[in-house]
């Protein structure tokens, strides 16, 4: 007996950083979301330049159902909606700047901020007007304290179900 339970711990603590290793399939905290495997084939909504402290470029996919209901301009948006924000330094290109002869061109350089995304489910995450947050930073969900933040900033947009960027047609 004393020999089973010793193996049961021993392979209990050989598991421990076999599970903490699987970081890239672990749910993102408060509101328990996957990185989602095919988001960055998704289809384009729009772009967006942040300046300031952000200064980035960016550029807002979404599932299937994000699109349709964009293109339909259905709002409240259904659920299983996600729309995904993808973000780089803003860089200007060395190479394109020496074919125009001057500073002209800035591109994407290496992502920054991480992946967020916002899925709607109206029964799941009805204390958030329907909407789940997620960031992941490297394929990592980053803390709960993070996630706290989204929603509140997000508010202003209620008259838009609580989603900043319009469809760049
Ligand atoms: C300081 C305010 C603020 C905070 C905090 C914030 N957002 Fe946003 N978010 C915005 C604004 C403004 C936009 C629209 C344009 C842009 O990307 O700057 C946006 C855009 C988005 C989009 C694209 C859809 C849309 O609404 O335009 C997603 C997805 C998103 N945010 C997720 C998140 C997640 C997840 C968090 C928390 C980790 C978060 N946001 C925190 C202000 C905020």
């Amino acid at each position: 007996m004393k020999r089973i339970a010793g193996f049961i711990a021993a392979a209990f603590i050989a598991f421990l950083p076999c599970q903490s290793g699987q970081a890239d399939d672990a749910a993102s905290p408060l509101f328990g979301i996957k990185l989602f495997p095919g988001y960055r084939d998704w289809r384009l909504i729009s772009v967006a330049h942040e300046e300031g402290s952000l200064n980035d470029l960016r550029a807002v996919l979404g599932n299937d159902i994000a699109i349709k209901a964009y293109r339909d301009g259905t709002r409240p948006f259904p659920d299983g909606t996600v729309i995904a924000r993808l973000a780089w330094n803003y860089e200007p290109s060395e190479d394109n700047n020496k074919v125009f002869g001057r500073r002209q061109s800035y591109v994407a350089g290496a992502p920054k901020e991480g992946v967020q995304f916002m899925v709607k489910d109206s029964v799941k995450y009805a204390s958030t007007s329907g909407w789940g947050f997620a960031q992941f930073n490297g394929g990592k969900p980053v803390e709960e304290t993070v996630l706290k933040t989204c929603f509140a900033c997000h508010e202003p947009a209620k008259e838009t179900d609580f989603v900043f960027t319009h469809y760049a047609p």
